[in-house]
């Protein structure tokens, strides 16, 4: 693995999956870290990402640096070409090369603005960090996909389902902003690599794009979707059709007790942070349905995994 920007940078899912849930059993520490630095620049806030892929670098043996450049560093002009004469101090081109001289991985958090569809979808930060970095890149949450969450996802399913091919659910739930569709793309382009039954639910203004979508199912309707649903993924984006609106906040689909008796008492995903009563209700996260905190727990073994491969793959 020379950098892992989106999932099709993995090369054997089913590998890597176990290579992190060994990393997690065994609670190995390997070394092969030592002596290599992990930068790690935030242009958007975080808690899970930042805290466990700076501890799966530690594990490795890294050293790891931490700036968030929205905050500390000097704003980044990424187009080429241009007068820099607005507020923009320092060009990609310059930093990528610098930073790549202080790390040996650069790991990046843009999100989108969802302003411009076409411009998040060109993912100019992290496409621009790749291009002028002369280390690998780990993408911490991009503009249109998040795919160390993702990788936490399925090993959470992996190591959670109680049958073969589990059903496995994404549901819109309400939000009271306009939120990226990183987790969701990412989640669905992942449910498709791997051996479950996957469902995707979600008002009808909220549609994912149906390039990541390509054939899913998508059911209108929540409470035909979760019929004996093994997994319900929540998760609340913004519309990708109206791009980056909110159309209206459907109450009713707030994920509690109630809708939980059509599944196969199902297990209860999300990426954190969540809203409580909003997205999912407090009887949902306070029962033993709720898997959000091992979920989150496994943050550091994707890390781990990926990492230690990108390390391996670079000596
Ligand atoms: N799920 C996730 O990425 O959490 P943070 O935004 O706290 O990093």
């Amino acid at each position: 693995m020379k950098n892992y920007c989106t999932l099709s940078d993995i090369d054997n899912l089913e590998t890597l999956i176990k290579e992190a849930r060994n990393l997690k059993s065994k609670n190995l520490e390997s070394k092969i870290g030592e002596g290599k630095t992990l930068g790690m620049l935030f242009f958007n806030p975080s808690l899970r990402t930042r805290l466990s892929t700076e501890k799966a670098a530690k594990l490795l043996g890294m050293e790891v640096m931490v700036m968030n450049v929205d905050k500390d560093g000097w704003a980044l002009e990424f187009e080429d070409g241009v007068v820099m004469n607005s507020d923009k101090a320092e060009h990609i081109k310059e930093a990528a090369a610098v930073l790549s001289q202080y790390c040996d991985i650069i790991a990046v958090r843009a999100f989108p603005r969802l302003k411009d569809k076409q411009k998040d979808e060109s993912e100019q930060v992290l496409n621009s960090f790749k291009k002028y970095a002369s280390v690998p890149i780990v993408n911490l949450e991009s503009a249109t996909g998040h795919p160390l969450q993702a990788l936490t996802d399925a090993i959470t399913i992996e190591e959670l389902k109680s049958r073969e091919k589990p059903k496995v659910v994404l549901s819109w739930a309400p939000h009271t902003k306009a939120l990226p569709q990183s987790v969701p793309n990412s989640f669905t382009e992942m449910m498709q690599l791997m051996d479950v039954e996957f469902v995707i639910t979600n008002p009808e203004a909220y549609d994912l794009n149906p390039e990541i979508r390509k054939d899913i199912k998508v059911e209108h309707d929540q409470e035909k979707a979760f019929q004996d649903a093994d997994f319900i993924y929540v998760k609340n984006w913004s519309s990708y059709e109206n791009y980056g609106q909110i159309i209206n906040v459907e109450k009713d689909w707030t994920v509690n007790q109630e809708k939980l008796k059509h599944t196969n008492n199902a297990k209860v995903m999300h990426c954190l942070p969540v809203r409580r009563n909003l997205v999912i209700a407090d009887d949902v996260l306070d029962s033993d349905n709720s898997v959000v905190i091992k979920q989150a727990g496994n943050r550091t073994f994707a890390a781990q995994a990926v990492l230690k491969r990108i390390l391996e793959d670079t000596k």
